[in-house]
């Protein structure tokens, strides 16, 4: 029996609801297809945006959506998406799949997509190939209120009222595909650019400078050291690899085994060594946490499916990619000091995905009913809770078999989300609740009793949470019993 100890009564700082972010790039049929059919499709639609995938979306109370990219913002020139789309200028995606760029899908369709979804914006500025003027004017463009030159061409584009940013990047991956930069070098030019991203009127524009690739803490230091002072926020890029290899195969989405499965547990449990690491060269530079770390891309890569286009980044995604969610939230929650926000890469039909679209079908992924099941935590309260993991064994190698974080909302509940990595042996907890009268419990569980489990277009439900029965709860302790690779979450009143 695994012992574990919560407090209701100490908290831990508020988990942050942007770290359920998402991102949407130009590559494959993310945007086009899978977000942006045009009016004129026959799939059904709303002012062009796919109805099904809106409705779905719409479901997950997105806090924040980052656009356009990914690679694909630091080649992008936003003056090109503005305007009559006929007029609009047509471009060469060089960075996925060398396929054609109408621009179809701007400036005004990716906020007009925020205001739907009822979500933030967060745009990627273009430092790899675009000018300081450039980025200047579009913020220029997007939050100016009153007469100035970009204001008035937005006005002339139909937008009247200025849109609420919050959120701006100041380049992507400038390490790599945004430009294989020095960090001295990229310091630097964050200095230049974010002094032209300005905040017009009462719109407070939150800079958040392109970090580390997983766990270049050099790069980290000298961006702290360098521009602390001018950055509300640093990202940091990790995916997990279950192969852990870039440049050979990466591995299958669908047809893996136990070694495959531990090897993605454990390799997607590095995320919480990365954080650390990272967090402490920040304390350095900034004991007060007022630079956040904004996780803006996450989530499990695989080879592409078998057929598809390789630029277009399209996998399945199985029960696995549900403890890849599970397990990553849970971290995001328990360093959510230093952790500000998150974005899962991408939202439809790239990487680890929310929705997978075909023609005009459309399927919920077991990565979408985490996000679902795990949304009430947005915001909530972060609960102390302590408890000692029994590891999971796979040969020479070893891990944790628990991953768990709790939290409080406003009206007193407590949830509870646990993860059990191990794919053939359950896990019995015993929770001791200190500061807690609530009498209730009740709870959903997704899992399955094959670990490559996923959904199809013909069998979209073969992956869904159901509700979970094995829990007691008895003068403030709660039993429960995971069966092996699951994801729970725990509801208490
Ligand atoms: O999410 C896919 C790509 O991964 C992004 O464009 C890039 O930033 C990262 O390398």
């Amino acid at each position: 029996m695994i012992k574990m100890t919560l407090n209701a009564a100490k908290t831990n700082g508020t988990i942050s609801r942007y770290l359920y972010g998402q991102f949407a790039e130009h590559l494959g049929r993310c945007i086009y297809e899978g977000i942006w059919v045009g009016e004129d499709s026959l799939i059904e639609n709303v002012e062009g945006y796919r109805k099904d995938v809106l409705e779905a979306l719409r479901q997950l109370n997105i806090p924040v959506l980052r656009w356009p990219g990914g690679c694909f913002a630091d080649e992008y020139h936003w003056e090109d998406g503005i305007g009559p789309k006929s007029e609009r200028a047509r471009m060469i995606n060089n960075n996925w799949g060398g396929v054609e760029e109408n621009n179809h899908f701007g400036t005004h369709e990716f906020l007009r997509l925020c205001e739907l979804l009822d979500t933030e914006p967060y745009i990627s500025g273009n430092v790899g190939s675009g000018t300081v003027r450039e980025m200047q004017q579009w913020v220029e463009y997007m939050t100016f209120d009153g007469e100035s030159p970009m204001a008035n061409l937005r006005k002339q584009n139909g937008q009247e009222n200025p849109w609420k940013l919050q959120f701006f990047g100041v380049g992507n991956e400038n390490w790599g595909c945004g430009g294989n930069m020095r960090p001295e070098y990229y310091a630097d030019l964050y200095r230049h650019y974010s002094t032209y991203v300005r905040n017009y009127g009462d719109n407070k524009v939150y800079k958040i400078a392109c970090g580390p690739n997983t766990d270049d803490y050099h790069w980290t230091e000298v961006l702290m050291r360098e521009a602390a002072g001018l950055m509300n926020g640093l990202s940091l890029h990790y995916y997990t690899l279950p192969t852990g290899n870039w440049f050979g195969s990466k591995g299958s989405s669908t047809e893996f085994g136990a070694d495959e499965w531990f090897a993605t547990m454990k390799n997607t449990m590095y995320m919480e060594e990365l954080i650390v690491k990272h967090s402490k060269i920040m304390d350095k530079y900034d004991p007060e946490c007022k630079v956040g770390l904004i996780v803006d891309e996450w989530g499990g890569w695989y080879d592409v499916e078998p057929g598809t286009n390789p630029g277009f980044l399209y996998q399945q995604n199985t029960l696995r990619d549900a403890l890849i969610a599970g397990i990553n939230l849970n971290i995001f929650h328990n360093y959510s000091k230093r952790v500000k926000m998150a974005n899962i890469a991408q939202v439809v039909n790239v990487l680890q995905a929310m929705v997978l679209t075909e023609g005009d079908r459309m399927l919920l992924t077991p990565t979408y009913h985490v996000f679902d099941m795990y949304k009430v935590h947005q915001d909530a309260e972060l609960l102390d809770l302590s408890f000692e993991s029994p590891m999971y064994k796979h040969g020479s190698q070893t891990i944790p078999q628990l991953s768990v974080s709790a939290s409080k909302n406003v009206d007193g509940i407590i949830h509870i989300s646990a993860c059990n990595l191990h794919h053939a042996i359950s896990a019995s907890v015993s929770c001791h609740i200190d500061a807690f009268e609530g009498k209730e419990v009740s709870g959903q569980i997704l899992t399955h009793s094959s670990l490559n489990a996923h959904n199809t277009f013909d069998r979209p439900e073969e992956v869904a949470p159901v509700k979970f029965t094995d829990m007691t709860l008895r003068d403030g302790k709660l039993n429960f019993v995971l069966p092996p690779a699951t994801v729970v979450v725990l509801k208490l009143g």
